[in-house]
C-alpha cells in the first residue's frame, strides 16, 4: 500500500494500492482534487506533487496540452492521468469561482 496526502485538504492522508490513479484515489477517499472530465481533456485536475514526484509514472501526451515543461519540473501533473508507485503529497489551487458566486455568504457564518 502507498500513502497519499492531500495537502490542500488539511493534509488528509489515505492509503491506496500501488499503481493507483491519483484522481481515483481522490474520488474514493474524498481527497478533494478538482476534476471535470476524468479523461485528460479539461485540465481541471491540475495539481502539484509536493513530495514523491519520483513515485509518479511517465508524463502523458494529454498532460502536455495543459502543462509546460517548467511546470512538470515544478511537480505539476494532471491527477486523472497520473498513476502512483509510492507515497506522494499533492496540492492544488482551490478553485470553483462559480460555487463561490452562488454562495456569497460562504465566507461568513462559520463559528
Ligand atoms: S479531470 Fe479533466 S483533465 Fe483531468
Amino acid at each position: 500500500m502507498i500513502e497519499v496526502t492531500f495537502v490542500t485538504n488539511n493534509n488528509k492522508t489515505v492509503t491506496a494500492p500501488e499503481h493507483s490513479n491519483l484522481l481515483r484515489v481522490s474520488l474514493r477517499e474524498q481527497g478533494g482534487i478538482p476534476f471535470k472530465c476524468g479523461g485528460g481533456l479539461c485540465g481541471t485536475c491540475k495539481c502539484k506533487i509536493e513530495k514523491g514526484l519520483e513515485n509518479t509514472d511517465a508524463i502523458k501526451a494529454k498532460e502536455r496540452k495543459h502543462l509546460t515543461d517548467a511546470q512538470f519540473k515544478d511537480g505539476y501533473r494532471m491527477a486523472c492521468q497520473t498513476f502512483l508507485n509510492g507515497n506522494v503529497s499533492v496540492s492544488w489551487e482551490p478553485r470553483n469561482p462559480a460555487n463561490l458566486k452562488s454562495r456569497p455568504d460562504s465566507n461568513l457564518a462559520t463559528s
